[in-house]
C-alpha cells in the first residue's frame, strides 16, 4: 500500500529530536524554528514530558469516557489556573478542528441558531463545519459548502456591523483566530474585537476564540484574545497543548449548560494525552515560559528589524510573521537547506512563519539571526 499522496515533503528524514533541535537518519542537525507547525512548545523530548509518559505507558493508556480518569480532572485544574480561566469547564478532544468542530456544535445548540461568522484569511481546520469556516476555497469540498457560512473581512468593522444589522438574530456564532496564523500572522484591533463582543452580546451569539495555534503561551499570554481584556464565551485550544501527542479542548463558560450525550469521543482525553497535556503545563509553569517568550520575541524582533528585504514584522511573543518584500519561499530553502534551520511559511507568500519552542535559548535565537542575516544580504 502507499500512502495517500496529499503532503509536499522535505526530503528531510528526522529520527531524532531534543529541546529545539532535530536530528536526520545521516546525522545532520537542524535547528527547529516552526516546532512541526506550531505544536513543539515545551521542546522535543523535554525530560519532564518524557518521564510522565514512560511511567504513566506502565499503568495505563486508555479506558473509554465511560469510567473515572482522574488525570481528566487534574488537567482541568491545572488549565484553569494557568489560563486564569478557573470557572471555564473542559470538553477534551484530539484535534483543532475537533475542537472547533465541537465549538461551533456547542454554539448553535445553545441558541438554537446555525449562521455562523468567520473571516476572510482564517484557518480553523479541515473537517465538516471547521472548513466552512476556513478562507481557502481549495479545501472546502462542495459537501461542506453552505451559505449558513458567512464571511466578514479580517479589521473591517463597518462590513461586519452591516452583516449583523440584516442577520444578527441568525447568527449562532463568531469564530476567530486569536492571533491568525495560515492566514500570516495577523493580529486583531482591539476595536475589532471589542466590537465583536458587543454584537455577539446584543445579538445572542456565541463568541469563539480559536486559540488552536496562538494559544498555550505562544503570544506571550495563555490565550492571545487575553491581551485585549474581552471575555469569549468558548475558547479552542490543540497544538501546544500536548507538545506533539494529539489532543484538544474546548474551554466552555459556564453559562453553558452540560448533558449527558451533548459532546463525546473516543479518543478524547485518554490517560496518555492527559499525562502529556499536564506535564507541558507543569513545564509552562515552573520553566516560565511565558515570561520567555516574551523576552525572546522581543529580542528576536529587535535583533532581525532592520535586515534588509524585511517590510514588516507582526509579532506577539514568539508567534513572528516577517513580511518579506518578495515570495519567502527561495529564504525558506535557503535555511533549511544551507543553514539547516525549520522555518514555515502562510497563506500569503511573502510572509515567513516563525514559531520556535516556548523555551527557546538565546544563543538558539542567535543561529537563526545570525543565518537570517546571511540569507537575505545576499538575495
Ligand atoms: C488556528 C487553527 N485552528 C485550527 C487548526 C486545525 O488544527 P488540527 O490540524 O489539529 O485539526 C489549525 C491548524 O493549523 C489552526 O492553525
Amino acid at each position: 500500500m502507499n500512502l495517500f499522496n496529499v503532503y509536499p515533503l522535505f526530503n528531510i528524514n528526522p529520527v531524532k529530536a531534543q529541546g529545539s533541535f532535530l536530528w536526520d537518519d545521516k546525522g545532520e542537525k537542524y535547528l527547529d524554528f516552526y516546532g512541526g507547525h506550531a505544536v513543539i512548545s515545551i521542546g522535543h523530548n523535554h525530560p519532564h514530558y518524557q518521564t510522565q509518559l514512560k511511567n504513566q505507558l506502565d499503568k495505563i493508556s486508555f479506558y473509554s469516557n465511560s469510567v473515572q480518569n482522574e488525570l481528566q480532572t487534574e488537567l482541568a485544574d491545572k488549565l484553569g489556573k494557568l489560563s486564569g480561566l478557573e470557572d471555564y469547564n473542559l470538553f477534551l478532544c484530539n484535534s483543532g478542528a475537533e475542537a472547533n468542530e465541537n465549538a461551533l456544535k456547542l454554539a448553535s445548540f445553545h441558541n438554537g441558531k446555525s449562521k455562523v461568522l468567520y473571516f476572510s484569511g482564517s484557518f480553523h481546520g479541515r473537517t465538516s463545519a471547521a472548513v466552512s469556516v476556513t478562507d481557502n476555497p481549495k479545501i472546502v469540498a462542495p459537501v461542506n459548502y453552505d451559505e449558513r457560512f458567512i464571511k466578514s473581512e479580517w479589521n473591517n468593522i463597518e462590513q461586519l456591523e452591516a452583516i449583523f444589522e440584516k442577520q444578527g438574530n441568525e447568527i449562532s456564532s463568531v469564530i476567530i483566530e486569536g492571533i491568525q496564523g495560515v492566514g500570516g500572522i495577523m493580529i486583531p484591533t482591539v476595536e475589532f474585537l471589542t466590537k465583536i463582543k458587543e454584537l455577539c452580546e446584543k445579538h445572542d451569539t456565541v463568541l469563539i476564540l480559536d486559540e488552536v495555534q496562538s494559544g498555550y503561551g505562544r503570544s506571550g499570554y495563555f490565550f492571545a484574545y487575553q491581551e485585549f481584556g474581552i471575555e469569549a464565551d468558548i475558547i479552542t485550544t490543540a497544538k501546544g497543548m500536548g507538545n506533539g501527542f494529539p489532543i484538544g479542548g474546548v474551554l466552555i463558560h459556564p453559562k453553558f449548560q452540560a448533558s449527558n450525550g451533548l459532546l463525546g469521543t473516543t479518543f478524547g482525553g485518554n490517560h496518555l494525552a492527559c499525562v502529556a497535556a499536564i506535564a507541558v503545563l507543569d513545564v509552562m509553569k515552573d520553566e516560565n515560559l511565558i515570561e520567555n517568550a516574551q523576552k525572546m520575541g522581543a529580542y528576536i524582533e529587535n535583533e532581525i528589524k532592520d535586515f534588509p528585504h524585511i517590510k514588516t514584522i507582526r509579532r506577539k511573543g514568539l508567534m513572528i510573521g516577517i513580511e518579506l518584500d518578495r515570495d519567502c519561499s527561495e529564504v525558506r530553502n535557503n535555511l533549511l537547506y544551507n543553514h539547516h534551520i525549520f522555518t514555515g511559511n502562510s497563506n500569503d507568500k511573502s510572509v515567513l512563519r516563525i514559531l520556535p519552542a516556548l523555551n527557546i535559548k538565546k544563543e538558539e535565537t542567535d543561529l537563526f539571526i545570525s543565518a537570517l542575516k546571511t540569507v537575505l544580504e545576499n538575495l
